[in-house]
C-alpha cells in the first residue's frame, strides 16, 4: 500500500506538471517542429519527421529524421535534436513538439522516449496536439531506466 502511494503520488507530480502546460507557448514549437520535417531525409519512408524543443534556459532546438540505405541506422527526429542540445550547450529539455510532414504530432517511438528521459525527465512535456492536453514524458515511459539507476546499482 505504501508502495502504491508512492507510485500515485509520482503520477500525480507529473500531472501537477502538465497543469502548467499552458504556460508553454506549444505554437512556436509545433511550427518549429513542421519547418524541421522540411529537412527530413527520408527518401526510405517517406515519413518526414521534425521535433522541436524548448530549453530550460529558453534555447530553441531542433531536429529531423535521417533515414539510411541500412535501414535499421536510421535517425530519428528526437535523436538529431538531443543531438542539438548537446551541440548548444543547453542542459535540460522542458517541453517538446514532434510532428510530421502533415503538422500533426506524432508519438515519439520507444527508443526516442528513452533518449528524451535523459535529457528531460518525467516532467519534460510532450505537444500531445491543439486542445489535447500535453503529455509527461514520465507518462509515456514509465517506470524508466535512467542516469540515477547507474550508481545506485553499480557494483562497488
Ligand atoms: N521517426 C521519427 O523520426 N521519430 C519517431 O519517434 C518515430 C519515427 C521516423 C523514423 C523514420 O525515418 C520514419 O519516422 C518512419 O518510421
Amino acid at each position: 500500500m505504501g508502495e502504491n502511494r508512492k507510485l500515485l503520488t509520482q503520477r500525480k507530480v507529473y500531472s501537477d506538471v502538465v497543469n502548467l502546460a499552458p504556460e508553454i507557448a506549444w505554437a512556436p514549437l509545433r511550427a518549429g517542429a513542421l519547418e524541421a520535417t522540411a529537412r527530413s531525409y527520408a527518401p526510405y519512408s517517406k515519413v518526414l519527421v521534425g521535433a522541436c524543443g524548448l530549453t530550460d534556459t529558453g534555447e530553441i532546438v531542433v531536429g529531423s529524421n535521417i533515414e539510411n540505405a541500412s535501414y535499421g541506422l536510421t535517425l530519428c527526429a528526437e535523436c538529431s535534436l538531443v543531438s542539438d542540445l548537446v551541440r548548444v550547450g543547453a542542459r535540460r529539455l522542458v517541453a517538446v513538439s514532434i510532428v510530421a510532414g502533415d503538422g500533426e504530432p506524432l508519438a515519439p517511438c520507444g527508443r526516442c522516449r528513452q533518449l528524451l528521459f535523459e535529457h528531460g525527465g518525467n516532467e519534460l512535456l510532450i505537444d500531445a496536439g491543439d486542445g489535447v492536453t500535453p503529455t509527461a514524458l514520465g507518462d509515456l515511459l514509465p517506470g524508466a531506466f535512467g542516469p540515477d539507476d547507474l550508481g545506485a546499482r553499480r557494483n562497488p
